[in-house]
């Protein structure tokens, strides 16, 4: 595991060169992406590129790690409707290569046919984290086992209230998601985790020298050949010495 410590900007222009390097590499990636505050200037960053003209979208393809049970793709709210914004409209990706799991209908029975679907298109060659206050990635919460696939599962109170700020009132953000498992994330071949502000300091801490558990969904990325984490100043707190 490898991990960068800078400012917010930096961590963000160097998680950027990773996906340059990439595509640059393998025109037809496989991408893995996160929704969520963290990775929004990252994606002003794509979107910047691409209009310059040094990357191109046309061949990826896309699989998002999460999306919530209840909310369609048009919910202004929904993980779908946040992609679309943020990075599929303004980027010359094909739409059809673009996946986020359905909110809709997305059973427990039929949930892990995304990791099927993950299959068929080859594997994901750089799947993008970011963590949440308590360690969670995608929605694995703290005691989720790490032989999951995509599932459905329970919100932690304390998400719901962090995820409340983009919601109008906290009773409006669903209770559960449908998330990659973390053995679908595990059987990512690169992993990238970005973490910022000092609301991240104790997650991080804890995955990066604390035991390897499942209290600390985060803490399984040390058992990844490669992850690297990018971590602002105060989202590394914790862990500089
Ligand atoms: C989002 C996701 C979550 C977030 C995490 C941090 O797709 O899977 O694990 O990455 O909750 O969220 P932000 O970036 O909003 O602090």
């Amino acid at each position: 595991m490898q991990i960068i410590i800078d400012s917010t900007a930096k961590c963000v222009n160097q998680a950027a060169e990773h996906f340059y390097a990439l595509l640059r590499r393998k025109p037809d990636a496989v991408l893995g992406l996160a929704t969520g505050s963290t990775p929004e200037a990252l994606y002003g960053r794509l979107i910047a590129q691409y209009e310059a003209g040094y990357i191109s979208f046309r061949q990826v393809t896309t699989f998002n790690l999460d999306e919530y049970v209840g909310l369609a793709g048009d919910h202004p709210q929904s993980y779908r409707h946040f992609m679309q914004e943020k990075l599929f409209d303004h980027v010359d990706i094909d739409p059809k290569r673009t996946h986020v799991p359905d909110g809709l209908h997305t059973t427990p029975e039929n949930a892990a046919d995304y990791d099927k679907m993950i299959g068929a298109a080859g594997g994901i060659d750089l799947l993008l984290l970011g963590i949440g206050a308590n360690g969670h990635i995608g929605f694995n919460e703290p005691g989720s086992s790490f032989d999951t696939l995509t599932h459905i599962a329970d919100l932690d109170e304390s998400t719901r209230q962090a995820n409340a700020r983009f919601f109008a009132s906290p009773e409006e953000v669903p209770a559960q998601a449908v998330t990659m498992g973390i053995h679908t994330i595990m059987q990512a071949r690169s992993i990238i985790l970005m973490a910022f502000g000092a609301n991240k300091a104790q997650a991080v801490a804890a995955a990066v020298t604390g035991p390897v558990s499942s209290d600390v969904p985060a803490s399984v990325l040390r058992l990844h050949p490669d992850v690297t984490i990018y971590a602002d100043d105060e989202a590394a707190a914790g862990i500089k010495v």
